[in-house]
């Protein structure tokens, strides 16, 4: 007890040392304003409404902006559920000649499509032309494209 009640009194002038050390590095925080997605409208007016997507025109994809990037989707979206996958009926390897067929590393050996890859809105985003970035982003690979 009476060794405690010294290692009590040992350290109580460290601990309050450390506390006074710390109070003077604080330094005063400045907020990040915050913005909200629905743009600077007051909360009980309407915002416009967002303009509809538009897609690149039939038979162009869209550019990567690194190497083994999976690349945007220049079309809309189009449902998958566990038991079917609609990107498959095009993109599948019986794809039509203008369609791109899925990349070979989506495949198990016997030609089936891994079911890893079945959520291919996982890695495959839609990239409509008329969207500006919520955040702006000046991101260059380098060495990419060169
Ligand atoms: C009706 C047929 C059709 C369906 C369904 C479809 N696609 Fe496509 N997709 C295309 C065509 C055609 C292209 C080539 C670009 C073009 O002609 O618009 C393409 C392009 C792509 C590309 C770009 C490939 C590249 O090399 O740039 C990706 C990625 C893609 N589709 C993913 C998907 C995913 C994921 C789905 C399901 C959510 C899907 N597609 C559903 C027809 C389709
Ligand atoms: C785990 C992530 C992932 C998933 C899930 C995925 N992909 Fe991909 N995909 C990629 C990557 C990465 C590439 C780029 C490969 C490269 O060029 O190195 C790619 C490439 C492609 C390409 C272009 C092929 C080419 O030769 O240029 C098409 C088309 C495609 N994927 C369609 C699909 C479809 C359809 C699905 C769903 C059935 C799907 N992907 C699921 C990551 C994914």
């Amino acid at each position: 007890m009476r060794i405690l009640s010294l290692a009590a009194l040992m350290l109580t002038p460290l601990l309050v040392g450390c506390n006074q050390s710390d109070a003077k590095e604080v330094k005063p925080v400045k907020a990040t304003p915050i913005y909200s997605l629905r743009g600077d409208v007051a909360l009980k007016a309407t915002p416009d409404p967002a303009p509809f997507a538009t897609y690149p025109s039939k038979g162009h994809t869209l550019p990567r902006a690194f190497q083994n990037q999976p690349p945007l989707m220049p079309h809309n979206l189009y449902p998958i559920t566990a038991k079917r996958n609609s990107c498959q009926s095009c993109h599948g390897r019986k794809a039509k000649a203008d369609v791109p067929v899925t990349h070979p590393s989506h495949h198990l050996d016997d030609g089936s499509l891994n079911p890893a890859y079945n959520f291919c809105t996982q890695c495959h985003v839609p990239q409509a032309d008329n969207r500006s970035p919520i955040v702006a982003n000046d991101f260059v690979a380098p060495g990419y494209p060169d």
